[in-house]
């Protein structure tokens, strides 16, 4: 497998509402939709139609809801050999869409919280040796640090996306290759906050991150595009300054429904650094995955495959 992604899996129970409800609210919405998620699955699902030979390695429950996760990952082209079905619900996340395209969401984590050392341990022979290994932070930090360490020991780029945010200890960032983050968790990452003087300053939030240690980062910025940059070569560790910060602009497309862009973009990333694409590549092709993805509903149903991704770039070139 050229890809494998280590990470989370959950059913997403998706309303449309008018707004978001306030304290106390009660709100009537639209008609309920069961979706495929979670950001490890979405990636994996992401990678796989971008082309690129894919496993997902993570745990659901053995219900109706790990059963379909299970179904729609093979379906995307998946390898499943690492998903193991546990005794525990399978993950759920609760998603408010808005009109404006944009969402709120409260996960339950379910049995994405079963999936700790010994799991990833048991299931080592698939992520281990891969040539990209992609983690995120729904399943137990712990977890996705080890395998993080381990798999990069062993010889693999390693892609953090530290979602949901998440402060990132030195150690780790030095795995990375690269960090992928939003603006928000940019700073979480950095263990800061919005009080801080760079709150605003995204190229200076990715110039601290690669001088924390990180070998690359990139920012994504919504509508705005995504920062990149990567240590060594003209980049001196220790001189933040000399840091070059490269700017991918965005697609300008209608958002219909924003949930598993990020997730698209990750998987994405990864299925063109594993084809051997620079960085500043993969993230141009990734920008035009998520691009594609945000004007449909659901994160796996909304993602295309690489045909429509090429049709999309052309037609906009
Ligand atoms: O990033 C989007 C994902 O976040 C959703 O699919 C949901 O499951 C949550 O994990």
């Amino acid at each position: 497998m050229q890809v494998v992604v280590v990470g989370s899996a959950n059913a997403d129970l998706v309303v449309e509402v008018p707004r978001r409800p306030g304290a106390g609210e009660t709100l009537l919405g639209g008609e309920l939709s069961t979706l495929p998620g979670g950001k490890g699955a979405n990636q994996a699902a992401a990678a796989a139609r971008c082309g690129a030979a894919t496993g997902f390695v993570g745990s659901v429950g053995d219900d109706g809801n790990g059963a379909f996760l299970r179904e729609r990952l093979v379906a995307a082209g998946v390898d499943v050999s690492g998903l193991v079905s546990v005794d525990a619900a399978t993950g759920t996340a609760i998603i408010l869409l808005t009109p404006d395209g944009e969402n709120s969401i409260v996960v339950s984590p379910g049995a994405n919280h079963a999936f700790d050392a010994a799991a990833a341990g048991r299931a080592a022979d698939v992520w281990r040796g891969a040539p990209v290994v992609v983690l995120s932070l729904e399943i137990p930090h712990a977890t996705a640090f080890l395998v993080a360490r381990e798999a990069r020991e062993a010889g693999s780029r390693v892609v953090l996306n530290a979602a949901p945010a998440a402060r990132i200890a030195p150690e780790v960032l030095r795995l990375c290759d690269p960090l992928i983050v939003n603006e928000h968790e940019a700073l979480e990452a950095l263990g800061a906050d919005g009080s801080d003087p760079d709150a605003d300053d995204y190229p200076r939030l990715v110039r601290r991150l690669i001088a924390a240690g990180a070998r690359s980062v990139v920012v994504t910025l919504g509508a705005e595009g995504a920062l990149v940059a990567e240590s060594g070569a003209g980049n001196g560790l220790g001189d933040e300054a000399a840091v070059v910060v490269e700017a991918v602009p965005a697609y300008r497309v209608t958002a219909l429904d924003t949930t598993g862009a990020g997730d698209a973009f990750v998987g994405a990333t990864a299925a063109e650094l594993a084809r051997g694409a620079s960085l500043g590549d993969a993230v141009r092709f990734a920008t035009a995955v998520s691009a594609v993805a945000v004007q449909r509903v659901g994160a796996q149903a909304s993602y295309a495959d690489r045909a429509e991704i090429d049709a999309f770039i052309a037609e906009r070139a």
